[in-house]
């Protein structure tokens, strides 16, 4: 074999086995070949969190974690933040090219003649108890969505999936607005399809008793930039799920509402409301160096802080540290804002932290972000699973093309008894 392969030697039985290199990966299958014995089942790799296992082969986003890179298409993070909207880049993640004038408001007109929700959703969304959790009521109604478009239950239809992808892409603020509205007790605003993607969303979120409402251009132009900084990051927890229960062949619905599972989790998307909590509790600038001291012992950790991928910096976090004082000059800035500073200051120069690579990540600003915009902490995360799902519906579209797709079944390491006889109930003991 040429000089891209790995040479093994099985020090059990001497044996050598040549495996082949491709894009830097060997396969894990191959390693099966490696036995101890014709019985033996043969060698596995052992990876619980998948810290070194490529799950995919993906052309949709670019990240290097050591130089704190990421694109998306090829096109650097930075640039789309400056010069896209949240819409051009949703084509941009979908079909993989910039979109021109025309492919852009097919698009844009695709996706906003399909926000509105069937009745029975807003019903069902209304059903949750006032206090919910908008997580808890959008992955519900991720999941009911999909018992309205029975077309999505076939796997095998590839003109369906774009058609499942508009309408997810289109939905989503509707839900995520009627969240919020839902904890609020207002009653819900529909679509507005004369404003555009965040405009509408806004003005699902906030319109009162005025006749027309004008969102404000800055918090328009920071929610686009969030709402890009936020649409894909490749294989990460929730689009591995994504990925595994779509692996299935289950309808997209289903597979985004168990996404959006796993972005609630606060290593995940809820990390941005956690940071909040967190900032609350600190309470004021002279208590954050015994809360570093807390962290620093293990009794808490810095939210907002780390990334499995990303030991230099987040390039999220760099853009979103600027785009908050955008927001702050706008709306007045955040009480919070100074505890966080002194926390980043303190953090990024003590050693715990430089020797661990902690730096601040994407949810470390958003969410005084988005308390600066008026939204309540137990939305953040919706913030997060609404751009989200454009890099959700993009994974799976890709995946669903994938000649090498095959439903996800990782294996596991017995470690319990061995076989053993049953006992009946009367003869157990204690
Ligand atoms: N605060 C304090 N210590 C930390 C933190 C933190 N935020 N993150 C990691 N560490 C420590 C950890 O205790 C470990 O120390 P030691 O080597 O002494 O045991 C070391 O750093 C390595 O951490 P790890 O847990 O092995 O890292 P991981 O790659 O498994 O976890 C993470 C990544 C993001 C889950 C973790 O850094 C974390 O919990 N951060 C806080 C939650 C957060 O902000 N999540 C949002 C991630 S970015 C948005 C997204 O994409 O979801």
């Amino acid at each position: 074999m040429g000089s891209d392969s790995l040479s093994i030697v099985d020090n059990r039985t001497g044996q050598k086995y040549e495996i082949p290199i491709v894009d830097g990966t060997i396969r894990a299958i191959d390693l099966r070949a490696i036995k101890k014995d014709k019985e033996d089942f043969g060698l596995l790799t052992y990876d619980p969190a998948l810290l070194n296992t490529a799950t995919a082969k993906s052309a949709i986003t670019f990240l290097d974690g050591e130089k704190g890179i990421l694109r998306y298409r090829g096109y650097p993070i930075e640039q789309l933040a400056e010069h896209s909207t949240f819409m051009e880049t949703a084509y941009l993640l979908i079909f993989g090219q910039l979109p021109t004038t025309p492919q852009l408001e097919q698009w844009e007109w695709d996706i906003s003649h399909h926000s509105l929700l069937h009745t029975n959703m807003q019903k069902l969304i209304e059903s949750f108890r006032h206090s919910a959790h908008p997580m808890s009521v959008f992955i519900g109604a991720m999941s009911a969505l999909g018992s309205l478009y029975p077309d999505a239950r076939d796997a095998s239809c590839v003109e369906c999936r774009l058609l499942q992808a508009q309408r997810i892409i289109a939905k989503v603020p509707t839900i995520g607005a009627f969240t919020y509205r839902l904890n609020m007790g207002w009653p819900m605003n529909y679509p507005d399809d004369e404003l555009g993607y965040v405009g509408n969303y806004l003005r699902m979120m906030f319109k009162m008793t005025e006749h027309k409402y004008v969102p404000n251009p800055v918090l328009e132009r920071a929610l686009n930039v969030l709402f890009i900084l936020h649409a894909d990051h490749e294989q990460n927890c929730s689009t591995s799920a994504m990925r595994f229960i779509g692996s299935s062949h289950a309808d997209p619905y289903s597979s985004l509402a168990g996404a959006a599972a796993a972005l609630y989790g606060p290593l995940h998307g809820g990390a941005n409301e956690a940071v909040l909590l967190m900032l609350e509790q600190v309470g004021s600038v002279k208590n954050v160096p015994a809360y570093i001291d807390k962290v620093k012992k293990g009794e808490a950790k810095l939210m907002g802080f780390g990334h499995r991928v990303y030991r230099n910096f987040d390039p999220r976090g760099k853009i979103i540290k600027a785009l908050a004082y955008d927001v702050f000059k706008e709306m007045g800035a955040n009480p919070l804002l100074e505890i966080a500073l002194e926390l980043e200051r303190i953090a990024l120069s003590d050693e715990y932290f430089i020797s661990r690579k902690l730096y601040p990540n994407v949810d470390f600003y958003s969410g005084l972000i988005y308390q600066a915009m008026k939204l309540p902490t137990n939305i953040f995360t919706v913030m997060f699973a609404i751009p989200r799902s454009v890099g959700w519906i993009a994974q799976w579209m890709e995946m669903m093309r994938d000649e090498d797709l095959k439903i996800v079944r990782p294996r596991q390491i017995y470690i319990g008894e061995a076989a053993r006889e049953y006992v009946p109930i009367g003869s157990r003991k204690a």
